[in-house]
């Protein structure tokens, strides 16, 4: 009997995917569906190219065609990606940017920039278009990190507007606003300028198609967490603490911006940064130098989930001092470690822009 593409795709519709559960013929993942002969040809589009269950949901299509359908067809599947998007392509901020991530901390040096950097660069190895946006006018570190020091953004003319154009190293569009200004001049900018540069980050910046732009905030909430949300629909928020007791609790009022009244912006999770230590001579334990859990605390309690555990180890500290991140380095033991984290943010990202409404820019009104 000829198979025709509707038993194929009555097969296809056994299989889930695992984290919207929804079948993927409902997602409408399938696409390019063709058969031949006895052949059966389909791309499967996921929702990010950061998905560790690609093979899981291959062979559940082989064996939902196999066991539905039959056993003899030539089955070709591409498994490609589209990252997904609460947002509309035509508006005017960023409009080639499908979402706009914000890292935040309360509490100062916990890891923010290196969380940043390093989830941008596991985001792009993936195969995702991705920029990083550093807004921390107080010590912008993304320079540094990515060995960019001495770049500066090009101005290009466009549509009679200058447009500024991001810098780019390691398959990432970067721009910080320590191109703009020195180390020095950095710290006594007043809010009302640092507004107006990242501002310009946004409106005046020609960021081409991304699928994810990760804003590396300054530690707290002041001026620029407002403008951020002023200016731009952030897709969710990702929180980074220490474990230790006075770091969560700064990080709960960073939580706490987010849950003011009119921002809306989701927190996506946690991540749980220089969690444990472990010598290099005794890699099996495990030292809680700054407490147990703590990440996962802040978690319940925002009812998020840990997106990531990071331990202390030299080469995250060298690899951001030298302008060679970590997740550069194949080989290095922690890679394993900074890869759920990225994988465990695409997801979360995928899934809060299946079940929750867009984002909207924030309207503060000043009375
Ligand atoms: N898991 C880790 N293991 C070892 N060193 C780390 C780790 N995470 C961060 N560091 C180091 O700690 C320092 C502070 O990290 P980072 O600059 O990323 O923090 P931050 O939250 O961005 O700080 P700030 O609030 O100043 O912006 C850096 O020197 C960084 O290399
Ligand atoms: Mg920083």
């Amino acid at each position: 009997m000829p198979v025709h593409e509707t038993d194929i795709l009555k097969a296809l519709s056994y299989v889930d995917d695992p984290d919207l559960h929804k079948d993927i013929v409902t997602l409408g993942m399938v696409k390019d569906l063709k058969v031949s002969g006895n052949t059966v040809s389909f791309m499967v589009e996921l929702t990010t190219p950061a998905c560790p269950m690609k093979d899981q949901i291959e062979h559940a299509c082989r064996t939902a065609i196999r066991k539905l359908v039959s056993e003899e067809l030539e089955v070709d599947i591409t498994m490609g990606a589209r990252v997904t998007s609460t947002r509309q392509q035509d508006q005017d901020i960023l409009p080639g940017v499908r979402n706009i991530i914000a890292v935040c901390s309360g509490k100062g040096g916990v890891g923010k920039s290196t969380v940043s950097v390093n989830l941008a660069l596991g985001l792009a190895k993936s195969g995702a278009k991705v920029g990083i946006m550093d807004a921390d006018i107080y010590g912008p570190s993304v320079p540094i990190m990515l060995d960019v020091r001495n770049e500066k953004p090009k101005v290009k003319q466009e549509d009679g507007k200058q447009m500024m154009q991001p810098v780019e190293k390691h398959g990432l569009k970067i721009l910080s606003i320590g191109f703009l200004v020195d180390d020095t001049q950095a710290v006594v900018w007043r809010g009302p300028m640092v507004s107006s540069a990242l501002r310009q980050f946004v409106t005046d910046t020609n960021w081409g198609e991304l699928d994810y732009l990760i804003i590396d905030l300054p530690p707290g909430t002041g001026d620029i967490h407002l403008t951020m949300v002023q200016t731009m629909p952030v897709t969710g928020a990702v929180i980074v603490t220490t474990p230790q007791e006075v770091a969560l609790a700064d990080a709960r009022k960073a939580a706490a911006m987010f849950h003011m009244a009119n921002i809306t912006v989701p927190i996506l999770g946690v991540v749980e940064n220089m969690a444990w230590f472990s010598p290099p001579e005794l890699p099996q334990n495990k030292y809680y130098l700054f407490g147990k859990d703590g990440g996962q605390q802040l978690a319940d309690e925002l009812k998020v989930p840990v997106l990531g555990r990071i331990p202390i180890v030299e080469s995250i500290r060298e690899g951001g001092d030298t302008g060679n991140p970590v997740m550069l380095d194949q080989t290095n033991p922690v890679q394993e470690a900074w890869e759920d984290l990225v994988f465990n943010t695409a997801r979360y990202i995928a899934i809060r822009n299946e079940e929750l409404q867009p984002t909207k820019k924030v309207d503060i009104k000043y009375t």
